[in-house]
């Protein structure tokens, strides 16, 4: 199917709200965040200057790595960074015109003000929902991109593993893995719900609940031929687990370490060190940053799966820019279900 592109302005400008909304970091947090973490400001809607354009924002992604910020790249009582989805409603840059969807970095408040360089245009598939840019055709999806195709090299009948499996790469890994030919999928989640989903939904041939028992027993179970691939979204116990349980020349895509982001006094990863040697095992890490490069080869890849129905999206949407500290808060403590994302509402 070729996908077809939706006209550049496909939503009207509307009168944009009177005052703007932006959320600060007020302290830093020891462990997990709470809302006393946060303030929200109120201020005039900022007006344009020449060169640059106001966008009312639309849809907002929080992620696990804004608890990694908070921890010093966040300045306090200014501004956060993160991903947003927003129409520009007024203009003094002539290459960006009003009615335009654009995607910036100028998140967590309802208005930004952006320069072109700061602003990329969306493509605007005709049928794709505008959330997909930020969940499985945004960040989200390219990590689980990359990391199937750039770091994993993943072959037709690899036997893989992923951790966080419901979350938003996870759940985008396991669908990304099937259309690519990957033979079983285990998956490991927080509870019951989400072992149901991944295994009825998504496509997960195995799926544990990692509070249950000990990861490397639950994965003894869950896979007991080994696998060939390991995709870890949460590090620690599940990192020592999957090593163990590996095939040679077997691979471990490291994408992130959500397990200790509120844990910094987590016990570090214990695994048999031999192991890696004697299976010929690979570890390789990546900043889907230094892959963006391969974002028109996921739209190409992903696009056409959307529209014929082979790929679903896996969404938790939060209603209202009020809710976004509480969205990322459950976040936080696994409370979404595929990507998690926050949508205005006025
Ligand atoms: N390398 C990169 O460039 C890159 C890019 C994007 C994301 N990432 C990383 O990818 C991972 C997933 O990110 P995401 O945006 O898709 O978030 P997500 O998986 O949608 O949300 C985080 C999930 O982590 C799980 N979790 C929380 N604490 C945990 C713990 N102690 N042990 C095991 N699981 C825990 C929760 O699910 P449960 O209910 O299952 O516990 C929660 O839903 C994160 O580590 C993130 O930092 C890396």
């Amino acid at each position: 199917m070729n996908p077809t592109l939706c006209p550049r302005r496909p939503f009207l400008p509307t009168v944009a709200l009177m005052t703007a909304l932006t959320v600060h970091q007020t302290a830093r947090p020891t462990g997990f965040p709470a809302p006393g973490h946060f303030r929200f400001t109120e201020s005039p809607v900022p007006s344009p200057a020449p060169g640059t354009a106001l966008v009312e924002n639309l849809y907002w992604s929080v992620d696990p790595y804004h608890r990694e910020m908070m921890d010093g790249d966040f300045e306090l009582n200014a501004p956060l960074e993160g991903r947003a989805l927003g129409r520009i409603v007024a203009s003094r840059e002539p290459s960006l015109p009003e009615g335009e969807i654009v995607f910036h970095r100028k998140g967590w408040r309802t208005h930004s003000v952006v320069t072109p360089a700061e602003v990329r245009r969306l493509p605007l598939y005709e049928g794709v929902p505008l959330s997909a840019y930020l969940s499985v055709l945004g960040g989200t999806g390219l990590t689980a991109y990359v990391g199937l195709t750039r770091i994993a090299r993943l072959r037709e009948g690899d036997d893989v593993f992923v951790s966080a499996a419901a979350g938003g790469v996870g759940t985008a890994t396991g669908r990304f893995a099937r259309l690519l030919g990957a033979g079983r999928l285990i998956g490991s989640a927080g509870s019951t719900q989400k072992v149901n989903y991944l295994t009825e939904q998504v496509g997960y041939d195995a799926v544990f609940d990692y509070h249950t028992a000990p990861v490397a027993e639950l994965l003894t179970k869950a896979a007991p031929d080994g696998m060939d691939l390991f995709v870890d979204n949460v590090g620690g116990e599940h990192l020592g687990a999957a090593i163990g349980a590996l095939r040679e020349h077997g691979r471990v895509v490291r994408i992130g370490t959500v397990g200790q982001y509120n844990t910094p006094e987590a016990p570090p990863v214990v695994f048999n060190h031999a192991d890696v040697v004697e299976k010929s095992l690979r570890v390789e890490g990546f900043l889907v940053r230094n892959h963006l490069d391969a974002q028109q080869e996921l739209y190409d890849f992903a696009v056409p799966h959307l529209l014929s129905g082979a790929l679903a999206l896996d969404e938790t949407v939060v209603d209202g820019f009020e809710r976004i500290v509480e969205a990322f808060l459950l976040m936080l403590r696994g409370g979404n279900t595929g990507k998690i994302l926050v949508r205005a509402t006025s």
